[in-house]
């Protein structure tokens, strides 16, 4: 293949595509196995909400036209259920875009990003795509270390990432904590509050991220239509921050970023407040039983805000890795993590959990 590596900018070379969990059809291919769960994305087993399903039916009739570009409807009935101005919101394909958007529209040469580690990978991928250096601060237990990260903010500083749960650990830090460090921040950085996972935590007071940017503080609040409401295959999440800094992202944001099968049934999802309600139940029992059985094998876990745990296997994760998927269900290795012992696993339907436990016994006795 030809050298291409002059054709780009230098910092494009240090990126590395996306490595996603492993696709169900790609393992039955590979294994011949024919029924095979994924416990590895952090998607939502109960789908979306039937609303959500009629509204895309009748959405799709109308594909031959571009979507609206500013998402009108989903943007007034998601300020009315906030209780912020329409003017606070950006939509995205996924949060993951407006992560983008923030390293796009905020970063520029000489600036730093403070980001735990380990965290989510995109946020690292914002930064390398400007060619911005992240400092990354390691986890103390598992959870953000807020003062250690405080201690890696300069002068240089323009974002300050947490992933709230943390992906992959689904530990939360406080409002009070997050508060302390947003009030010690300098003027001009900005707090990116990734709460991808905010529907599945135990108690929603946790986080004042929506106060903050109704207030006007540098905060960028993330949440998506991928979890809780089951709809990660659409792609569609959003961003709530003040004015000025939304103001900015939307300059950069791409024309028709967000489809109108996706804001069809992102709207009705939030008409449907018993499908996050029956998600947040199945999650809590799986934890429970998740819990109860790791405790009986006698493996540490991390308990979890979010829906998924993070398990020390207490060997190769890899190894833990192979045997579950030659069982058929797919984990995640926390080696991509920097945790070679350690594996993260959503939470499923009951038999699947059930699934899961009895696949990793079998690989652990072996
Ligand atoms: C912490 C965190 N933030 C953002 C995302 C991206 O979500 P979306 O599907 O909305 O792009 C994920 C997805 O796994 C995540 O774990």
């Amino acid at each position: 293949m030809a050298d291409s590596s002059g054709l780009c900018r230098k910092c494009i070379l240090r990126l590395t595509p996306y490595v996603p969990g492993k696709p169900i059809e790609e393992v039955k291919r590979e294994l011949g196995i024919e029924d095979v769960i994924k416990l590895a994305s952090n998607e939502n087993p109960l789908g979306p909400s039937p609303a959500a399903l009629e509204a895309m039916r009748q959405a799709l009739l109308n594909v031959a036209q571009y979507p609206e570009g500013s998402c009108y409807e989903l943007r007034h009935a998601l300020a009315r259920h906030l209780d912020v101005g329409p003017e606070m919101l950006i939509f995205g394909a996924g949060a993951d875009e407006i992560i983008h958007y923030i390293g796009v529209a905020l970063l520029e040469e000489g600036d730093e990003v403070v980001q735990a580690h380990p965290s989510f990978v995109q946020y690292c991928t914002a930064a390398t795509l400007m060619d911005c250096p992240a400092r990354l601060v390691p986890l103390k237990n598992w959870t953000h270390d807020l003062e250690a990260m405080l201690a890696a903010v300069n002068e240089k500083t323009k974002l300050f990432f947490i992933s709230n749960p943390n992906n992959p650990t689904g530990t939360i830090v406080g409002a009070n904590e997050v508060e302390a460090v947003l009030d010690k921040l300098p003027e001009r950085c900005v707090m990116v509050l990734d709460e991808a996972y905010y529907e599945y935590v135990d108690d929603l007071g946790y986080t004042r991220s929506i106060e903050w940017a109704k207030a006007g503080r540098n905060v960028i609040a993330l949440r998506t239509f991928s979890k809780a409401y089951g709809l990660a295959g659409l792609r569609i999440g959003y961003g709530v921050g003040p004015r000025h800094l939304i103001e900015l992202l939307e300059r950069v944001r791409l024309p028709f970023n967000v489809n109108s099968v996706a804001q069809a049934g992102a709207l009705a999802s939030l008409s449907d407040p018993e499908q996050v309600r029956r998600t947040r139940e199945l999650n809590r029992r799986a934890k429970e039983y998740f819990y109860a059985e790791l405790d009986k094998m006698g493996l540490p876990y991390t308990p979890t805000q979010a829906n998924f745990v993070w398990i020390d296997v207490q060997r190769d994760c890899k190894e833990v890795f192979d045997g579950l998927l030659r069982r058929g269900v797919i984990v995640r290795t926390g080696d991509i993590f920097g945790a070679p012992t350690h594996i993260r696993v959503t939470t499923g339907t009951d038999e699947q959990n059930e699934r899961f436990i009895s696949a990793l016994r079998e690989v652990l006795a072996k």
